[in-house]
Protein backbone atom coordinates (compact mmCIF):
# COMPACT_ATOMS: atom_id res chain seq x y z
CA UNK A 1 0.00 0.00 0.00
CA UNK A 2 1.23 3.67 -0.97
CA UNK A 3 2.24 4.99 2.07
CA UNK A 4 0.90 9.28 2.79
CA UNK A 5 4.11 11.02 2.77
CA UNK A 6 3.95 13.85 5.51
CA UNK A 7 6.12 16.61 6.95
CA UNK A 8 4.97 18.91 10.55
CA UNK A 9 5.58 22.42 11.13
CA UNK A 10 5.83 23.78 14.34
CA UNK A 11 7.84 20.89 16.30
CA UNK A 12 6.79 22.50 19.84
CA UNK A 13 5.04 20.31 22.80
CA UNK A 14 2.41 18.69 20.42
CA UNK A 15 4.19 19.32 17.01
CA UNK A 16 6.29 16.36 18.38
CA UNK A 17 3.63 14.25 19.11
CA UNK A 18 2.27 14.35 15.87
CA UNK A 19 5.44 13.61 14.36
CA UNK A 20 5.78 10.35 16.89
CA UNK A 21 2.74 9.52 15.83
CA UNK A 22 3.39 9.72 12.06
CA UNK A 23 6.19 7.73 12.41
CA UNK A 24 4.72 4.46 14.34
CA UNK A 25 1.16 4.59 12.12
CA UNK A 26 1.62 2.26 8.74
CA UNK A 27 -0.53 4.89 6.80
CA UNK A 28 2.37 7.22 6.97
CA UNK A 29 6.12 8.12 6.31
CA UNK A 30 7.28 11.29 7.96
CA UNK A 31 9.87 12.96 5.79
CA UNK A 32 10.47 16.63 7.34
CA UNK A 33 10.01 18.55 10.11
CA UNK A 34 9.66 22.08 10.12
CA UNK A 35 10.06 24.90 12.90
CA UNK A 36 11.56 28.98 12.82
CA UNK A 37 13.54 27.65 16.11
CA UNK A 38 16.27 25.72 13.92
CA UNK A 39 17.62 24.21 17.39
CA UNK A 40 13.67 22.93 17.96
CA UNK A 41 13.64 21.59 14.03
CA UNK A 42 17.16 19.71 13.81
CA UNK A 43 16.33 18.13 17.62
CA UNK A 44 12.92 16.85 16.07
CA UNK A 45 14.66 15.81 12.88
CA UNK A 46 17.41 14.04 14.70
CA UNK A 47 14.99 12.15 17.23
CA UNK A 48 12.98 11.00 14.21
CA UNK A 49 15.47 10.48 11.56
CA UNK A 50 13.95 13.20 8.70
CA UNK A 51 14.80 16.40 6.95
CA UNK A 52 15.05 19.94 9.05
CA UNK A 53 13.74 22.94 7.89
CA UNK A 54 13.39 26.53 9.10
CA UNK A 55 11.47 27.74 6.24
CA UNK A 56 8.26 26.52 5.08
CA UNK A 57 8.08 27.65 1.88
CA UNK A 58 11.53 25.46 0.88
CA UNK A 59 9.72 22.48 2.62
CA UNK A 60 6.46 22.61 0.19
CA UNK A 61 8.65 22.36 -2.50
CA UNK A 62 9.18 18.57 -1.61
CA UNK A 63 7.02 16.64 -4.28
CA UNK A 64 6.97 13.77 -1.68
CA UNK A 65 5.41 15.07 0.62
CA UNK A 66 1.09 14.78 0.04
CA UNK A 67 0.16 16.31 3.53
CA UNK A 68 0.96 18.69 6.49
CA UNK A 69 0.36 19.00 10.16
CA UNK A 70 0.05 22.59 11.32
CA UNK A 71 1.31 22.54 14.52
CA UNK A 72 2.91 25.92 15.07
CA UNK A 73 1.47 28.77 17.53
CA UNK A 74 -2.62 29.48 17.48
CA UNK A 75 -2.21 32.54 15.47
CA UNK A 76 0.43 31.33 12.72
CA UNK A 77 -1.75 28.64 12.20
CA UNK A 78 -3.97 29.90 9.45
CA UNK A 79 -0.89 31.69 7.52
CA UNK A 80 0.87 28.53 7.42
CA UNK A 81 -2.35 26.12 6.49
CA UNK A 82 -2.92 28.89 3.68
CA UNK A 83 0.47 28.10 1.78
CA UNK A 84 0.38 24.53 2.27
CA UNK A 85 -2.51 24.28 0.28
CA UNK A 86 -1.60 26.74 -2.05
CA UNK A 87 1.00 23.97 -2.87
CA UNK A 88 -1.34 21.59 -2.66
CA UNK A 89 -0.91 19.54 -0.28
CA UNK A 90 -3.82 18.00 2.09
CA UNK A 91 -3.65 19.47 5.50
CA UNK A 92 -4.71 19.09 9.19
CA UNK A 93 -4.69 21.86 10.64
CA UNK A 94 -4.42 21.96 14.48
CA UNK A 95 -7.05 24.10 16.93
CA UNK A 96 -7.89 26.92 16.84
CA UNK A 97 -7.91 26.53 12.79
CA UNK A 98 -7.13 30.61 12.52
CA UNK A 99 -7.41 33.23 14.49
CA UNK A 100 -10.71 34.50 13.12
CA UNK A 101 -13.72 33.39 10.95
CA UNK A 102 -12.45 35.05 7.87
CA UNK A 103 -9.24 33.64 7.64
CA UNK A 104 -10.72 30.29 8.26
CA UNK A 105 -13.00 30.88 5.21
CA UNK A 106 -9.96 31.63 3.12
CA UNK A 107 -8.75 28.79 4.38
CA UNK A 108 -12.03 26.48 3.19
CA UNK A 109 -12.40 28.42 0.10
CA UNK A 110 -8.89 27.37 -1.38
CA UNK A 111 -9.18 23.53 -0.04
CA UNK A 112 -11.89 23.48 -2.41
CA UNK A 113 -10.53 25.46 -5.36
CA UNK A 114 -7.40 23.13 -4.95
CA UNK A 115 -9.87 19.66 -4.53
CA UNK A 116 -7.71 19.29 -1.07
CA UNK A 117 -8.63 17.73 2.05
CA UNK A 118 -8.72 19.68 4.94
CA UNK A 119 -9.44 19.13 8.78
CA UNK A 120 -8.91 20.68 12.20
CA UNK A 121 -7.09 18.95 14.85
CA UNK A 122 -10.53 18.23 17.38
CA UNK A 123 -8.80 15.58 19.03
CA UNK A 124 -11.68 14.86 21.77
CA UNK A 125 -13.99 13.33 19.13
CA UNK A 126 -11.28 10.85 18.68
CA UNK A 127 -11.72 9.56 22.32
CA UNK A 128 -13.93 6.22 22.35
CA UNK A 129 -16.35 7.47 25.10
CA UNK A 130 -17.52 10.16 23.03
CA UNK A 131 -18.42 7.72 20.12
CA UNK A 132 -20.26 6.02 22.81
CA UNK A 133 -22.14 8.66 23.91
CA UNK A 134 -23.21 9.78 20.09
CA UNK A 135 -24.37 6.68 19.57
CA UNK A 136 -26.47 6.92 23.08
CA UNK A 137 -27.69 10.25 21.65
CA UNK A 138 -28.76 9.06 18.13
CA UNK A 139 -30.28 6.17 19.25
CA UNK A 140 -32.17 7.85 22.13
CA UNK A 141 -30.75 5.17 24.41
CA UNK A 142 -30.49 8.26 27.04
CA UNK A 143 -33.82 9.53 26.41
CA UNK A 144 -34.27 12.68 24.85
CA UNK A 145 -31.00 14.63 24.58
CA UNK A 146 -31.72 17.43 27.61
CA UNK A 147 -28.03 19.18 28.14
CA UNK A 148 -24.28 18.27 27.94
CA UNK A 149 -22.18 20.43 30.75
CA UNK A 150 -18.37 20.22 30.18
CA UNK A 151 -15.66 21.18 32.26
CA UNK A 152 -12.04 21.92 31.21
CA UNK A 153 -10.15 23.51 34.03
CA UNK A 154 -6.58 23.63 34.81
CA UNK A 155 -3.45 25.98 35.83
CA UNK A 156 -1.89 28.63 32.86
CA UNK A 157 0.04 26.44 30.53
CA UNK A 158 3.21 28.47 30.31
CA UNK A 159 4.02 27.27 26.95
CA UNK A 160 0.69 28.64 25.24
CA UNK A 161 0.20 32.71 25.33
CA UNK A 162 -1.24 33.99 22.24
CA UNK A 163 -5.05 33.37 22.40
CA UNK A 164 -6.98 33.72 25.49
CA UNK A 165 -9.17 30.70 26.63
CA UNK A 166 -12.29 30.64 24.23
CA UNK A 167 -10.10 29.71 21.62
CA UNK A 168 -7.35 27.89 23.36
CA UNK A 169 -9.59 24.94 25.11
CA UNK A 170 -13.66 25.82 25.45
CA UNK A 171 -13.53 25.15 21.22
CA UNK A 172 -12.77 21.08 22.09
CA UNK A 173 -16.10 21.62 23.61
CA UNK A 174 -17.92 23.87 21.59
CA UNK A 175 -16.96 21.40 18.68
CA UNK A 176 -17.99 18.36 20.66
CA UNK A 177 -21.04 19.89 21.75
CA UNK A 178 -22.12 20.57 18.11
CA UNK A 179 -21.05 16.84 17.29
CA UNK A 180 -23.63 14.89 20.00
CA UNK A 181 -26.55 17.72 19.53
CA UNK A 182 -26.01 16.89 15.58
CA UNK A 183 -26.55 20.59 14.86
CA UNK A 184 -25.47 23.96 15.62
CA UNK A 185 -26.56 26.86 18.36
CA UNK A 186 -29.04 29.52 17.44
CA UNK A 187 -27.96 31.58 20.53
CA UNK A 188 -24.47 32.26 22.59
CA UNK A 189 -24.79 33.31 25.96
CA UNK A 190 -20.85 33.97 27.55
CA UNK A 191 -19.20 35.44 30.71
CA UNK A 192 -15.14 35.43 30.27
CA UNK A 193 -12.83 37.37 32.19
CA UNK A 194 -8.60 37.74 32.99
CA UNK A 195 -7.47 37.34 36.83
CA UNK A 196 -4.08 36.20 35.93
CA UNK A 197 -3.17 36.33 32.06
CA UNK A 198 -1.41 38.95 30.92
CA UNK A 199 -3.56 39.73 27.86
CA UNK A 200 -6.29 37.58 27.12
CA UNK A 201 -9.17 36.06 29.01
CA UNK A 202 -7.97 32.69 31.15
CA UNK A 203 -11.96 31.99 32.38
CA UNK A 204 -15.05 31.42 30.49
CA UNK A 205 -18.71 30.31 31.18
CA UNK A 206 -20.43 29.44 27.84
CA UNK A 207 -24.00 29.08 27.65
CA UNK A 208 -25.08 27.44 24.41
CA UNK A 209 -28.67 26.74 23.25
CA UNK A 210 -29.76 24.73 20.57
CA UNK A 211 -33.28 24.19 18.64
CA UNK A 212 -35.92 23.25 20.86
CA UNK A 213 -34.59 24.36 24.36
CA UNK A 214 -31.70 21.71 24.37
CA UNK A 215 -28.61 23.34 26.11
CA UNK A 216 -24.49 23.43 26.54
CA UNK A 217 -22.65 24.76 29.09
CA UNK A 218 -19.05 25.19 29.13
CA UNK A 219 -16.54 26.29 31.91
CA UNK A 220 -12.93 26.86 31.11
CA UNK A 221 -10.26 28.13 32.94
CA UNK A 222 -6.83 28.30 33.41
CA UNK A 223 -7.13 29.08 37.44
CA UNK A 224 -8.41 25.65 38.43
CA UNK A 225 -4.62 24.49 40.30
CA UNK A 226 -5.62 21.16 39.19
CA UNK A 227 -6.68 19.63 35.25
CA UNK A 228 -10.50 18.66 35.03
CA UNK A 229 -11.90 16.95 31.87
CA UNK A 230 -15.50 16.15 31.97
CA UNK A 231 -18.43 15.99 29.63
CA UNK A 232 -21.93 15.20 31.27
CA UNK A 233 -24.80 14.72 28.65
CA UNK A 234 -28.31 14.47 30.01
CA UNK A 235 -31.27 12.36 28.80
CA UNK A 236 -34.29 12.29 29.74
CA UNK A 237 -34.02 8.75 31.17
CA UNK A 238 -30.10 8.40 31.81
CA UNK A 239 -26.88 10.60 32.50
CA UNK A 240 -23.39 10.04 30.63
CA UNK A 241 -20.38 11.07 31.81
CA UNK A 242 -17.16 11.07 30.17
CA UNK A 243 -13.81 11.38 32.01
CA UNK A 244 -11.56 12.24 29.11
CA UNK A 245 -8.74 12.17 30.60
CA UNK A 246 -8.90 8.44 31.82
CA UNK A 247 -11.37 7.85 28.80
CA UNK A 248 -14.05 6.48 31.82
CA UNK A 249 -17.82 6.53 30.90
CA UNK A 250 -20.24 5.97 33.48
CA UNK A 251 -23.67 5.82 32.28
CA UNK A 252 -26.55 6.01 34.95
CA UNK A 253 -30.56 5.49 35.18
CA UNK A 254 -33.00 5.44 37.91
CA UNK A 255 -32.09 1.54 37.86
CA UNK A 256 -28.62 1.53 37.92
CA UNK A 257 -24.82 2.89 37.32
CA UNK A 258 -22.50 1.22 34.84
CA UNK A 259 -18.97 1.51 33.58
CA UNK A 260 -18.47 0.00 30.05
CA UNK A 261 -14.65 -1.16 29.54
CA UNK A 262 -14.04 0.97 26.74
CA UNK A 263 -10.24 -0.14 25.73
CA UNK A 264 -8.13 2.81 26.32
CA UNK A 265 -7.14 4.50 22.89
CA UNK A 266 -4.67 7.14 21.89
CA UNK A 267 -6.78 9.75 20.08
CA UNK A 268 -4.05 11.37 18.13
CA UNK A 269 -3.11 7.85 16.45
CA UNK A 270 -6.66 7.59 15.65
CA UNK A 271 -7.06 11.09 14.39
CA UNK A 272 -3.92 11.13 12.44
CA UNK A 273 -4.70 7.35 11.23
CA UNK A 274 -8.17 8.74 10.01
CA UNK A 275 -6.66 12.07 8.37
CA UNK A 276 -4.14 9.54 5.87
CA UNK A 277 -7.01 7.40 5.33
CA UNK A 278 -9.15 10.37 4.34
CA UNK A 279 -6.42 11.12 1.61
CA UNK A 280 -5.29 7.70 0.80
CA UNK A 281 -8.91 5.77 0.91
CA UNK A 282 -10.78 8.54 0.34
CA UNK A 283 -12.63 7.88 3.54
CA UNK A 284 -15.65 10.16 4.93
CA UNK A 285 -13.75 13.23 6.70
CA UNK A 286 -15.57 12.51 10.31
CA UNK A 287 -14.30 16.77 10.78
CA UNK A 288 -14.41 18.89 8.17
CA UNK A 289 -12.95 22.74 7.59
CA UNK A 290 -16.27 23.60 7.91
CA UNK A 291 -16.20 22.36 11.27
CA UNK A 292 -13.55 24.32 12.56
CA UNK A 293 -14.89 27.08 11.18
CA UNK A 294 -18.29 26.64 12.80
CA UNK A 295 -16.62 26.22 16.30
CA UNK A 296 -14.42 29.61 15.49
CA UNK A 297 -17.75 31.64 15.28
CA UNK A 298 -19.28 30.16 18.45
CA UNK A 299 -15.85 31.24 19.87
CA UNK A 300 -16.05 34.68 18.56
CA UNK A 301 -20.22 35.03 19.21
CA UNK A 302 -18.88 34.16 23.30
CA UNK A 303 -16.59 36.26 23.24
CA UNK A 304 -19.20 39.35 21.79
CA UNK A 305 -21.30 38.35 24.39
CA UNK A 306 -19.36 38.52 27.29
CA UNK A 307 -17.96 42.05 25.46
CA UNK A 308 -21.68 43.27 25.16
CA UNK A 309 -23.77 41.76 28.43
CA UNK A 310 -26.04 40.44 25.43
CA UNK A 311 -27.09 37.40 24.02
CA UNK A 312 -25.89 36.72 20.70
CA UNK A 313 -28.34 34.89 18.49
CA UNK A 314 -26.49 33.00 15.60
CA UNK A 315 -27.54 31.87 11.96
N1 LIG B 1 -5.68 19.31 19.61
C1 LIG B 1 -5.12 19.35 20.79
O1 LIG B 1 -5.58 18.68 21.72
C2 LIG B 1 -3.92 20.22 21.01
C3 LIG B 1 -3.07 19.99 22.12
C4 LIG B 1 -1.96 20.82 22.29
C5 LIG B 1 -1.72 21.85 21.39
N2 LIG B 1 -2.56 22.04 20.32
C6 LIG B 1 -2.33 23.14 19.36
O2 LIG B 1 -1.08 22.92 18.71
C7 LIG B 1 -0.42 24.15 18.45
C8 LIG B 1 0.99 24.13 19.05
O3 LIG B 1 0.89 24.03 20.45
P1 LIG B 1 2.18 23.66 21.34
O4 LIG B 1 1.71 23.46 22.69
O5 LIG B 1 2.97 22.59 20.65
O6 LIG B 1 3.01 25.04 21.27
P2 LIG B 1 4.59 25.22 21.41
O7 LIG B 1 4.80 26.65 21.71
O8 LIG B 1 5.16 24.16 22.32
O9 LIG B 1 5.14 24.88 19.95
C9 LIG B 1 4.88 25.69 18.83
C10 LIG B 1 6.12 25.60 17.93
O10 LIG B 1 5.80 26.23 16.69
C11 LIG B 1 6.94 26.97 16.26
N3 LIG B 1 6.44 27.99 15.34
C12 LIG B 1 5.67 29.06 15.63
N4 LIG B 1 5.32 29.72 14.51
C13 LIG B 1 5.91 29.04 13.48
C14 LIG B 1 5.91 29.19 12.07
N5 LIG B 1 5.25 30.19 11.48
N6 LIG B 1 6.59 28.30 11.31
C15 LIG B 1 7.28 27.27 11.90
N7 LIG B 1 7.30 27.07 13.24
C16 LIG B 1 6.62 27.93 14.01
C17 LIG B 1 7.55 27.51 17.55
O11 LIG B 1 8.91 27.85 17.37
C18 LIG B 1 7.34 26.32 18.50
O12 LIG B 1 8.45 25.44 18.46
C19 LIG B 1 -1.32 25.26 19.05
O13 LIG B 1 -2.08 25.82 18.02
C20 LIG B 1 -2.24 24.51 20.02
O14 LIG B 1 -3.52 25.09 20.11
C21 LIG B 1 -3.63 21.23 20.12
Amino acid sequence: MKKLGVAVVGTGFWGRNHARVYKELEETELLAVCDINAERANAAALQFGVKPYRNFGRLLKSKDIDAVSICTWSTSLAKEALKALKKGKHVLVEKPMATNVKQAEKLLETAEKEDLHLTVGFLMRFIPGVQHIKEAVESKKIGDLVCATAKRVSQWPERIGDVGVVKDIAIHDIDITRHLFGEDPIAVYAKTGRMKHRNFEDYAQIMLTFKGGKNAFIESNWLTPYKTRILVVTGSQAIMKLDYITQELTIEDAKETVQPRLAWREPLKLELQHFANCVLKKDEPLITGMDGLRALRIAEAASKSSETGRVIKLK
